[in-house]
């Protein structure tokens, strides 16, 4: 079973409490998107292997510790997850974005892949998909299958808000991806949206409705 990464820092708290409410607009929603995302891709990155390299201050020469090497894919899943993809090249501005599109089905209501483009060097990198919203569990997973069909092996899911009902079918699913949480709701209301939630999370991060 992947492990659930509930966030408990502070600020990350604090700050999802503005991007719930609903008197909060587009562009200081977007902005707080971005900084939860950057203070949540510290916990996603807590793991990141080190190696030492020699380097010298103007003191003394010194072994000291550079990440080694492990290359990250952000992936966002279109069109919300984008919202969490500029948080995340702050923290980490050497990694690589691929997009994953996907668009409900209206009779069998499957998720339907229509757009996939990942970085190279698939089967070496750390892929971190963005949702900011797991609610049923549907998309990430077809996120997730996406992703792997294509040969990725290393997957993280990131979201800010999730329900049980969508980690429930991502670990039953996906037992080797972990899963990184801002907060964890009660429940999905008769429309699959997040109860209490924070409304749709595309038309929030874009002003649309
Ligand atoms: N997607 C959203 O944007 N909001 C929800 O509550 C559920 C899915």
């Amino acid at each position: 079973m992947g492990e659930l990464f509930l966030m408990d820092h502070p600020l990350i708290k604090h700050k999802i409490t503005f991007i719930r409410d609903k008197n909060t607009g587009a562009k200081e929603f977007r902005e707080l998107v971005k900084e939860v995302s950057m203070l949540m891709g510290y916990e996603v990155t807590r793991n990141l292997e080190l190696e030492e390299i020699e380097i010298e201050t103007p003191v003394s020469k010194t072994k000291a510790k550079v990440i080694a090497g492990k290359k990250l894919g952000i992936v966002p899943i279109l069109r919300a997850g984008l919202g969490m993809v500029e948080g995340m090249l702050t923290l980490l501005p050497a990694a690589k974005v691929g997009h994953v599109g996907l668009y409900r089905d209206p009779e069998t209501l499957e998720a339907v892949e229509y757009y996939c483009k990942l970085p190279s060097d698939v089967r070496e990198r750390t892929f971190i998909i963005t949702d900011p919203m797991l609610a049923t569990g549907v998309s990430a997973n077809s996120a997730i299958d996406a992703v792997k069909k294509r040969g990725a092996i290393d997957i993280k899911l990131m979201c800010l808000i999730a329900a049980p009902e969508g980690i429930k079918v991502i670990q039953e699913a996906h037992p080797d991806v972990d899963i990184y949480l801002g907060e964890l709701d009660e429940k999905l209301n008769e429309h699959a949206y997040i109860v209490p939630g924070l409304g749709d999370a595309g038309d929030r991060l874009f002003g649309t409705k």
